[in-house]
């Protein structure tokens, strides 16, 4: 998912002032403000020691920040995932000819369902995302991970970890996985690319919205194409599989299985890339924990979660009040928008000891970087399954793998995703 992970809408702060009101020594920060987007967990951790449960006037929502309140919200019925129609109404007056195409696309995304409604739509995929199912790629992913690093990571070389294998990597997988030909991937990804812009809120212009509308409608148009094809002639992928599975048709419609389809790639892709470099960017920031897996590399999979924690691709995900309700004593009020920021929850001391440490021997798999509850991420055993063969293989196969240079790297500004535009290594 940003983040679904992520799937999630942006939001404008109701001033432009970067920092609100001091009270008892807490200074509110807007969350773009690109010290803030750079380096969140100090403020993050002040915001959540100041007030676990905290209404921000400057981004007119609350802002959940405790694990444990957290966890409350996703399992309550009163935090209402749909928000589809705030997402629409965003779009400029000048690009709204495809706005009811693209309501009703996105309205079929999972993500974005209540139960029971939500509980249907993804029992048609449920079997297909379990691990056991998704190991029968593993061969395939450990083969096509060594292949593009032996050809886009030479040893010695410098290059950029993210545009050389871990951008094209999950890319290569998830085409494979899904059932996209290798000939369709650029305008697939294209497509997937502009939605991703318009659901993580960063068409900004008239232009842009019109541009990422068309790519969600042609997405869509796509992928019906493919399930006719694969009906008629079934393959070794998702859709042959969701379709062999016999839901389609009769729990959910065709349609619903498609407009579920145009949220998967966009869902997997950017935060798969994302997890495998913020994860060797904690490994080489720690060489403690660094050598620590080099000497037993059977911590690779513990790696992927400590990563999940400490720096994970979703930085939170958004949800609306359905009704009154009280948190922590809070008065939250139906149709008030709620941020529950997972990137804060997962440093709260009252769940992880030293949660600032990256400790990849932790072993505590209770993070929130997949979310929690109902929606929890359905594509997690695909996203370990990749992250941890490039992990893997860096770890054995590259013993000198280095940060390249010590410019402050940059990170998309975005309140959703937690992600580095390059990660410039020697190999
Ligand atoms: C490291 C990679 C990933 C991260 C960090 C991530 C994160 C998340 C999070 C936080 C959620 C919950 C969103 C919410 O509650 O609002 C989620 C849901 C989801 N993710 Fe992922 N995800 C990842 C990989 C994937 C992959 C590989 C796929 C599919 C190929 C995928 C598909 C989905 C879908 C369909 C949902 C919606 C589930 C539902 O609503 O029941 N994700 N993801």
């Amino acid at each position: 998912m940003t983040t679904m992970t992520t799937m999630t809408m942006a939001a404008a702060p109701a001033t432009g002032a970067a920092t609100g009101t001091v009270r008892g020594g807490f200074a509110e920060r807007y969350l773009l403000d690109p010290a803030v987007n750079a380096d969140p967990y100090d403020y993050l951790n002040s915001l959540r020691d100041h007030d676990p449960v905290y209404w921000s006037a400057m981004h007119r929502a609350w802002l959940v920040t405790g694990h444990a309140q957290l966890m409350h919200c996703l399992r309550d019925p009163a935090v209402s995932a749909e928000r589809v129609r705030p997402l629409m109404d965003a779009v400029p007056e000048g690009a709204r000819e495809d706005t009811e195409r693209a309501f009703s696309i996105l309205s079929r995304w999972m993500v974005f369902n209540d139960p029971p409604q939500h509980r249907r739509l993804r029992q048609a995929f449920q079997e297909q995302f379990a691990a056991r199912a998704i190991g029968r790629y593993k061969t395939f992913v450990e083969r096509a991970t060594r292949a593009m690093l032996a050809r886009r990571a030479v040893p010695g070389t410098v290059g950029d970890l993210l545009a050389d294998i871990a951008r094209p990597l999950p890319a290569l997988v998830f085409a494979r996985w899904l059932g996209v030909p290798q000939a369709h991937g650029p305008s697939f990804w294209y497509w997937n690319a502009r939605v991703g812009d318009l659901v993580l809120g960063a068409a900004q212009e008239e232009r842009e919205y019109r541009t990422s509308l068309q790519s969600l409608v042609r997405l869509e148009d796509y992928l019906a194409g493919l399930v006719r094809e694969r009906r008629a002639d079934p393959k070794d992928d998702l859709i042959s599989s969701v379709l062999a599975g016999g839901h389609v048709g009769k729990t959910v419609s065709e349609e619903e299985f498609v407009g579920m389809l145009t949220q998967m790639a966009f869902a997997g892709g950017e935060t798969t890339s994302n997890l495998i470099v913020n994860a060797m960017l904690a490994l080489l920031r720690h060489p403690d924990q660094l050598a620590a897996v080099r000497e037993d590399p059977a911590l690779v999979p513990m790696v992927v979660e400590e990563a999940m924690r400490y720096d994970g691709p979703s930085k939170m995900s958004i949800r609306t009040a359905a009704r009154d309700f009280g948190l922590d004593g809070r008065a939250v009020r139906s149709g008030d928008r709620m941020f529950l920021v997972t990137a804060a929850a997962n440093r709260d001391r009252d769940r992880f000891p030293d949660p600032d440490a990256f400790d990849v021997r932790r072993g505590s798999a209770s993070h929130l970087g997949f979310g929690f509850g109902a929606h929890f991420c359905i594509g997690a055993a695909l996203a370990r399954l990749v992250a941890g063969a490039v992990i893997d293989v860096l770890i054995r196969e590259y013993p000198d793998l280095e940060l390249a240079d010590q410019q402050p790297l940059t990170w998309q500004l975005s309140l959703l995703n937690r992600a580095l535009t390059a990660l410039p290594v020697r190999y």
